[in-house]
């Protein structure tokens, strides 16, 4: 049976207070989209105006060998146009893609109960957090997800704070992919021609958490958004995607050329990792690097998992365009702020596109 939602609270407080999530909203029998769910017409995600972002991933292991100028190029291309590119041979086993997945599924199949230990104010940890939307006590209408969010400080905190269901296999994902992430940071920055101390470096991608979000199949995905259009405000993001699709990337003025295409489908390639750039490396990059507008589409017949490392700066680590940049280039268009306040703002807001970055203008 499902429950009977006589008032916007009461539904408010089933999926955010009472750990349900939207996850326990499908379980019900909701047949429906509720009200709170529903986007304003100009969110809502038509596939009109879409097509799929068709290039090859990045074969990452050729950068130890002889073709290690070309996709050096094809990275830097990447994050100079959309923003987001695909990489296969990344040094994370296929076995542990799978499992991360598996895991994902294991902890949101949990009871409404067993999830809100994770609540914040209950977790054993502040750095581990269970949720539904993104910021929902600010948002018009609701974001179509559930998610844990796991920052790690350490391997001890990790296993012992983190879920049962998913801390191995998380923790094992993180360190796997930090060769790959100092790789490409490291090309990245190496690329705008300034020196860049190895402790600066350590500061941009100092702070790491793995996040496993949810999203519950939904009767209607034209009228809502799994995550409504934001980039993201670290350094770089891997994500892991499982095979249903939805993540659209925004083009912007400067490389559409496809027309009437608004946005593009990054699709799900077996083995592979998606890498957007974050809004971090746009200001460091003085604008060079895009961190490209992006959101995801609900579906209709299955629930969906994605599972990414977000590599933000340490907290305290000033992030501005690079000083030599600035003297190249005679002018800095973004100030200087401590990534801790970027990161405030960002969470005191609901997603709203690329207007994360004005906190830094
Ligand atoms: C995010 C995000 C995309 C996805 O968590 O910031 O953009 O495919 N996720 O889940
Ligand atoms: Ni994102």
């Amino acid at each position: 049976m499902a429950p009977n939602f006589n008032t916007s609270d009461s539904l408010y407080d089933f999926v955010v207070k009472n750990g349900n999530g939207v996850k326990g909203l499908i379980d019900s029998g909701l047949s429906e989209v509720p009200e709170r769910y529903i986007q304003p017409e100009e969110e809502r995600i038509k596939k009109v105006k879409t097509k799929r972002h068709d290039v090859s991933p990045i074969d990452l292991s050729k950068l130890r060998g002889p073709d290690h100028k070309k996709v050096l190029d094809e990275i830097v291309r990447a994050a100079e146009t959309l923003g987001f590119f695909q990489v296969v041979n990344h040094g994370i086993p296929l076995e542990l893609l799978e499992s991360l997945k598996d895991s994902a599924h294991r902890f949101f199949n949990l009871s409404p109960e067993e999830k809100s230990l994770f609540y914040p104010g209950v977790s054993p940890s502040t750095k581990v957090k269970y949720g539904t939307s993104f910021a929902p006590e600010k948002e018009k209408a609701l974001e179509w997800k559930d998610y844990i969010s796991m920052g790690y400080t350490d391997d001890h905190d990790a296993l012992q704070y983190w879920p049962n269901e998913c801390k191995e296999v998380a923790l094992d994902y993180l360190k796997l992919s930090s060769t790959m992430v100092r790789d490409i940071v490291e090309i990245l920055i190496e690329n705008l021609g300034v020196r860049v101390e190895e402790s600066r470096i350590e500061g941009i991608i100092g702070m790491k958490m793995v996040n496993m979000n949810y999203y519950p199949l939904c009767p209607n995905p034209d009228l809502t958004v799994g995550v409504g259009r934001h980039s993201d405000m670290g350094t770089i993001t891997v994500l892991l995607q499982d095979g249903i699709g939805g993540l659209y990337v925004k083009l912007d003025d400067h490389n559409n050329n496809h027309n009437d295409v608004e946005w593009l489908e990054v699709p799900p390639i077996p083995g592979a990792l998606v890498i957007n750039i974050g809004d971090t490396i746009k200001i460091l990059s003085n604008g060079k690097y895009k961190s490209a507008e992006h959101r995801v589409r609900t579906t209709s017949t299955e629930s969906r998992v994605s599972i990414p490392v977000f590599i933000f700066p340490k907290p305290t680590e000033k992030i501005g365009p690079l000083e030599e940049l600035v003297k190249k280039e005679g002018v800095a268009r973004y100030r200087e702020v401590m990534f801790q306040d970027y990161m405030n703002n960002f969470f005191a807001n609901a997603h709203h596109g690329k207007k994360s970055l004005e906190f830094a203008k």
